[in-house]
């Protein structure tokens, strides 16, 4: 039996019970034979979720880069480890082998090395979905510099606040971006942003649009001449265990994004161990996740995972619907692809369009489906089960956060039977349970509550960077002795479970976790707007989409009210990104609150949903006269 490679459902769970029996044993079986280390560990695991502190592997040394090119140099120094699918189909795919992998990123690190990063530096990468992605963000990884991937759809302000909040010295980015038929300035709104990022000393342009944008003198400098100088090898960093590999930031319940810090050696065993298992990868796979490597699906099951595993990993720059609906099942079948990871909202997207853009495709490829990011709904399910993977490919629903690192709860393909919106068996290693309001685990099967994780895996954020305190406030204190996943879920008779969203104040927007606060904030930065409340209600696409119930100023009262909306929108746009634009906005005299002025969200939910009949108890509101208000002018 091997722990690494789980092949059938008997091995799933002996594995399982091994490693909730014994944890420790496991971890270290995993880490000791499919890795390289430049030292061995001194213990496995220490941790104490109180404080909480959380260590794996400590004493260890390595470099993860190691890990995920240079060991495969001798038996796959040919084979592609990046495919590169460029946003126009016109434009050749580019095949990056092990090798050419290794020179680039070695090329790389010494563009780094000698622009002044050093070992623990924070390099802030704001880069389209291009090679030079996944290339500087190992680059970082060989010199020991902390990477902070920031999705290039964020806005100038959002990205100052996370250049600011982790320190960067170093900004990488590009002249421009593809999406679909649009170009963007990318290198435009770093400019702005910068404006606000003193300590910012350096930014590396690669060149992808080609056009004419600002060079800052003595700032910024063109990647390629820098890297057509650079020496082509550079012997990794030797890094420990615990020293941190990369910060991603989350919307959290305050307009503040959460720098979620992740460390070097249970990050790189759990997101390969997971790899591996849940899309059942083997070496002549080709394995593509459409998600952007600016999140964290993107850094544990494009980049790290697959690499640490030797696999050909492909990289799409565009989107699902350029040059049409078909792009997709067009890559599948170009590239024979073999594993295909995406999200519900492409899915349903997609589903809404004509079937021939899939039937004309050869699929025949593919054996594993996955998604990942939201629940996916049973319709949507069905539509990926028939039409894509011709009902031949599980479905694996991957349930997990980017505080997690990695994959928590799914089905492993060809082991576990999949059932339609059940992300099913937890991972090896992983523990869950489901909490009641007081505080109480809920034994047995056929029931439901909040979802927390008993025991720590691998590749549990360390961190929240530089807000310790708020670390622990946020994941461990609403459960003594738990991480708390801010999800409620449900488990069935079979012990299978199934997430059922959100219960805090983070909303999933097309797969993307959007915090209510940062986007208030925004809202009220509209000199006319005097406050303002998120919430999600159902979209057919989208999952949810954003309702924002806005309080106007006096001044604000005679203005046009399409006007201000579209205004509003502006503001959110500047300050988060497009993502996360209103599709609703309703006007109103006041906002339903607790007598100690929380605003009720569950209410303003119900109303947004169109979903009036059980509003429970409303007298004990400080206002409930707005409520029959808010009620009449929404409908
Ligand atoms: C939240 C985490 C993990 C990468 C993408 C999102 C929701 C994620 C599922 C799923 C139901 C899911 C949860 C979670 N979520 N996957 N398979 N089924 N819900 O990462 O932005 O950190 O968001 O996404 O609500 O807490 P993230």
């Amino acid at each position: 039996m091997s722990n690494y490679h789980i092949k059938h459902l008997e091995e799933y769970f002996q594995v399982y019970r091994k490693s909730v029996r014994n944890p420790e044993e496991f971890w270290e079986e995993v880490a000791e034979e499919h890795f390289v280390w430049r030292k061995k560990w001194d213990s496995v695991l220490d941790w104490d979720f109180s404080k909480p502190e959380i260590k794996w592997f400590d004493g260890a040394q390595l470099n993860i880069t190691e890990n995920c090119i240079d060991r495969h140099l001798h038996i796959r120094g040919n084979k592609t480890a990046i495919l590169f699918e460029p946003n126009d189909p016109k434009e050749p795919a580019e095949h990056i082998t092990y090798r050419q992998l290794h020179e680039r990123v070695c090329k790389f690190a010494n563009v780094l090395k000698d622009n002044g990063v050093e070992k623990g530096d924070r390099v802030v990468i704001y880069l389209p979905m291009i090679p030079e992605l996944a290339i500087s963000v190992l680059a970082c990884a060989r010199v020991g510099a902390i990477h902070s991937v920031v999705f290039a759809g964020f806005s100038s302000t959002a990205l100052a606040t996370r250049i600011n909040d982790c320190d960067a010295k170093m900004v990488l980015t590009s002249d421009g971006s593809y999406r679909g038929a649009k170009t963007i300035d990318l290198k435009g709104i770093v400019d702005e942003a910068l404006a606000q990022c003193p300590g910012v000393k350096s930014v590396l342009v690669a060149k992808r649009t080609g056009a004419k944008i600002h060079m800052e003198k003595g700032r910024d400098q063109w990647l390629q001449p820098l890297l057509d100088k650079a020496y082509s090898d550079y012997p990794a960093e030797i890094m420990d265990a615990e020293d941190p590999l990369f910060i991603l930031y989350t919307s959290g319940s305050t307009g503040r994004p959460k720098g979620m810090m992740h460390t070097t050696a249970g990050y790189m065993v759990y997101t390969a161990f997971t790899f591996k298992n849940v899309f059942q990868y083997r070496e002549e796979d080709v394995y593509w996740c459409t998600a952007d490597v600016g999140w964290i699906t993107g850094h544990s099951y494009i980049v790290y995972g697959p690499l640490a595993n030797g696999a050909t990993t492909v990289m799409f720059e565009g989107v699902p619907s350029y040059p049409d609906f078909g792009r997709f099942w067009e890559v599948v079948q170009k590239h024979k692809v073999t594993q295909f990871y995406t999200a519900p909202t492409a899915i349903r997207a997609l589903a809404k369009e004509n079937l021939e853009f899939v039937d004309k495709y050869d699929l025949s490829s593919l054996k594993v489906l996955g998604t990942v990011g939201e629940p996916i709904n049973e319709e949507a399910w069905h539509w990926y089960n028939d039409h894509v993977g011709e009902k031949k490919c599980p479905i694996v629903d991957t349930w997990w956060q980017t505080e997690t690192g990695g994959i928590l709860i799914s089905p492993i393909p060809f082991s576990t039977p999949t059932k339609p919106t059940y992300a099913t068996l937890p991972m090896p290693g992983v523990q869950p349970a489901l909490m009641d309001e007081n505080g109480k685990e809920i034994k047995g099967n056929q029931v439901d509550g909040r979802l927390c994780i008993k025991f720590p895996w691998p590749s549990i954020a360390r961190t929240i960077w530089g807000d310790h305190q708020r670390y622990k406030d946020t994941y461990f204190s609403a459960f003594e002795g738990k991480y708390f996943t801010g999800d409620g879920a449900l488990r069935d008779e079979v012990g299978y479970y199934r997430i059922t969203g959100r219960v805090d104040d983070v909303i999933i927007v097309s797969g993307h976790n959007l915090g209510t606060a940062p986007i208030e904030d925004a809202i009220n930065e509209h000199p006319a707007v005097a406050e303002s409340a998120i919430v999600g209600f159902p979209h057919d696409i989208k999952g949810n989409a954003l309702y924002g119930y806005v309080i106007l100023k006096e001044t604000g009262e005679s203005r046009d009210r399409d006007n201000l909306k579209k205004e509003i929108n502006q503001m959110i746009t500047e300050h988060i990104g497009p993502i996360a634009k209103l599709d609703k906005i309703q006007f109103v005299p006041g906002l339903p609150k607790t007598r100690s002025g929380k605003i009720m969200r569950r209410i303003l939910r119900k109303i947004a949903s169109k979903d009036t009949s059980n509003l429970g108890d409303i007298s004990t509101l400080l206002n409930p006269e707005v409520v029959e208000k808010i009620i009449e002018e929404a409908l």
